[in-house]
């Protein structure tokens, strides 16, 4: 082995949340035993989707979600799997997925509401692109020994005790945030840990990276126009991978905004407020980006139903303000 490419290994996630645990961010230990359950969960789904192409669970499944979409076998999938281990684990008392009509009510004495999106990316699955999971963390409102009320589950974005996502790409990673910054995970498969190797991530405060389906132009408000014409002005790199998370994560490294702006077919937007853009919001900020309908904070927006849309302008600050500028 060249030992000048050769990494030492350093913190594993395990000790990461303890130590954090420790400083009081979480004190009572169950949002850290949340995320080693959600972080574990997220092992399993890797190993499956490494192995799709071998193991016929590739494809349509035959069945349409709440959204309309054709699911995949792996939205399926991963939907069971990250609800087995939520259950399992007991910190969670419901959960709210792209997949499922209605939440889940798991009746126990968890303290936290969960919203997640098992498997973003499903169009690219097949293909053998980088696809993800997004999650938020609510805490549970209404008194314990009831049932779950509508007041636990439709919760503002500000309301996030933490938010995260797995990234399955060239490696696997698990990035999040507490409110106390964010960090980044990276998945050694072979000692089946995940080591910190993205310690206090900062988006870069402007950018040269724009991220839209530009094939939907014709259909964008005259303000997203506008602000596309200026990044064609500045020569931007147009980078589009068509999974949220995967484009998000490139854009909060390197510096860019994502865009999905409302269509003639969405107009929305495409992306569900619940379990993409609040989770992804959260994060952003926290790593001192932007994230906007075009003409409010997405975190503030009062959730109307389960599987809303809105708009999403998301990124690097400065770049996220010139956008929407155009307003
Ligand atoms: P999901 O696979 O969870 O349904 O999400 C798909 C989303 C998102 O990942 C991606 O950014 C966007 O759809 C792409 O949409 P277009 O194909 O319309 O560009
Ligand atoms: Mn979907
Ligand atoms: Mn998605
Ligand atoms: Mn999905």
């Amino acid at each position: 082995e060249d030992s000048r490419i050769a990494l030492p290994i350093g913190t594993t996630l395990d000790r990461y949340i303890k130590k954090k645990q420790d400083e009081f961010q979480y004190a009572t230990g169950e949002l850290s035993q949340l995320l080693r359950d959600i972080a574990l969960a997220g092992k399993v789904v890797n190993r499956e989707i490494n192995k799709a192409g071998l193991i016929n669970i590739g494809g349509a499944i035959g069945t349409q979600n709440v959204q309309g979409e054709e699911q995949q076998k792996l939205d399926v999938l991963a939907n069971i799997r990250f609800i087995r281990a939520l259950t399992k684990g007991g910190e969670a008392c419901a959960i709210i997925s792209e997949e499922d009509e209605h939440f889940t009510d798991l009746k126990n004495d968890g303290k936290y509401v969960i919203a997640i999106d098992p498997l973003d990316g499903s169009s690219n699955i097949d293909v053998n692109v980088s696809i993800g999971t997004i999650f938020s963390v609510y805490r549970r409102v209404s008194p314990l020994g009831k049932p779950i009320e509508k007041e636990d589950i439709m919760q503002s974005g500000i309301e996030q005790v933490a938010a995260g996502y797995l990234l399955y790409g060239s490696s696997t990673m698990l990035v999040y945030t507490t409110g106390h910054g964010v960090n980044g995970f990276t998945y050694e498969p072979s000692l089946g840990e995940y080591f910190l190797s993205h310690p206090d991530m900062m988006i870069p405060e402007d950018g040269s990276i724009y991220s839209v389906n530009e094939g939907m132009y014709n259909s964008f408000p005259e303000p997203v126009k506008k602000y596309i014409t200026h990044c064609h002005d500045q020569q931007y790199s147009a980078r589009y991978i068509g999974s949220l998370v995967a484009d998000f994560h490139r854009n909060l490294l390197k510096g860019g905004i994502y865009m999905y702006p409302p269509t003639e077919k969405n107009p929305d937007g495409k992306l569900r407020l619940m379990y993409e853009c609040n989770a992804l919001s959260f994060i952003v900020e926290q790593a001192g980006g932007m994230a906007s309908t075009g003409t409010g904070r997405i975190l503030e927006v009062a959730p109307q139903s389960l599987h809303q849309r809105v708009p999403l302008f998301i990124g690097s600050k400065r770049m996220v303000e010139k956008a929407v500028s155009f307003f």
